[in-house]
């Protein structure tokens, strides 16, 4: 029998942090680098507030969101695109820019989304070499070819919470050709105190071949209701919206994400949590040799080849526990798992948990 055929699909699935674990009552849920702390207040009430309006059709170009972000981050508002979550700014952004033969630099162990949405759309996804988890402009520029379109850096990046600075950045761009796009990441750069980092929104405002992209998944905690943005020039931006879904951002997302982003206090409160416990966690993971990176984001790589346990056990050991942390065989990185920074009392279970399952 003929019967419709499928294209041929070559790309893996994403595999997000698991909520529970088997009939584990009560989970502590630390595996989706989601806010410790969750909305601001004031975005949940718009977004109770919103309710009566959600048989209404959302506006289809986000343009009063739009706006605020423009004047919050003084950037032109038809630079910028809303999608639903930044994952779909990456999805239109290979959409746009990638057809078969084409190739994309990403680096090993680079979040993962980006090379999954490359290969979607039909490139060679080409990873650039990481020493101790971090590559380099070198190791990257090595990869490009003539078929080079797009280069995607999270900075910093998840899952290994290591970043490039601010002249790496400036470095990689200049050593880029002109026609290849360099999209930057900016997920988690709100967290970043490190001296020598600059967002891509802060580094390349006036870059004809960058895209920056931002969320509200993480500092504002608004992940599920899936909103993101994007911001290049108006012609890539222009061109973004005419593949774009019609109504790709809901209502509920348009209402509580313009609460979040002016709700200053909540957003240093939320900083501030996470500068704190960051600190404090990376003492305790160090106490209890296991190997992490530097506090960077809301997250640290744990690698558990100087403990007793290894990281099957600690994962099992945790859950069992009630904490549910990400393994990292998606990513093939051995012996370790992801822990996302939690609020005060589950940080302070963790360490107390953590010290007594690797005694
Ligand atoms: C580096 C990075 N970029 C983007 C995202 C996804 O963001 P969004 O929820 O806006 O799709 C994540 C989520 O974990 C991430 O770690």
């Amino acid at each position: 029998m003929i019967l419709p055929k499928i294209r041929k699909i070559k790309v893996e699935r994403y595999i997000g942090g698991l909520s529970k674990f088997r009939k584990i009552d009560n989970p502590i849920k630390l595996s989706a680098n989601e806010s410790a702390l969750g909305a601001s207040p004031k975005a949940r009430k718009a977004f109770e507030i919103g309710k009566n309006e959600i048989f209404r059709y959302p506006e289809s170009d986000s343009n009063y969101l739009r706006n605020i972000i423009s004047r919050e981050f003084k950037i032109k508002p038809n630079r910028i695109i809303c999608g639903a979550g930044s994952d779909q700014i990456f999805d239109l952004t290979c959409k746009l820019f990638l057809t078969g033969g084409d190739e994309v630099i990403c680096t090993k162990f680079g979040f993962i989304m980006h090379r999954i949405y490359a290969s979607l759309h039909g490139a060679k996804v080409l990873l650039a070499k990481e020493k101790n988890f971090k590559s380099s402009v070198n190791e990257i520029i090595k990869l490009v070819t003539k078929k080079t379109k797009i280069v995607f850096i999270a900075n910093p990046n998840n899952p290994t919470g290591t970043y490039f600075t601010k002249n790496e950045m400036i470095n990689l761009r200049k050593k880029l050709r002109n026609d290849i796009l360099l999209v930057v990441d900016d997920a988690y750069f709100e967290f970043m105190n490190n001296s020598d980092f600059k967002s891509g929104l802060d580094i390349f405002k006036n870059s004809k071949n960058v895209l920056v992209t931002r969320t509200f998944s993480k500092i504002y905690g608004l992940a599920g209701l899936r909103l993101g943005w994007g911001y290049s020039t108006k012609k890539i931006i222009d061109s973004l919206n005419k593949i774009k879904p019609p109504f790709n951002v809901n209502r509920a997302a348009l209402d509580a994400s313009v609460e979040a982003l002016k709700d200053k206090k909540w957003i240093k409160k939320a900083i501030n949590h996470n500068t704190y416990w960051s600190k404090k966690i990376f003492l305790t993971l160090k106490k209890n040799k296991i190997i992490t990176n530097k506090p960077s984001a809301n997250f640290f790589l744990m690698n558990f080849d100087k403990t007793k346990i290894n990281s099957n056990l600690a994962f099992k050991k945790l859950a069992n526990k009630r904490l549910i942390l990400r393994k990292m065989n998606q990513y093939n990185i051995s012996n370790s798992l992801r822990f996302t920074i939690g609020n005060a009392s589950e940080n302070k279970y963790f360490i107390k948990t953590l010290g007594s399952i690797l005694k």
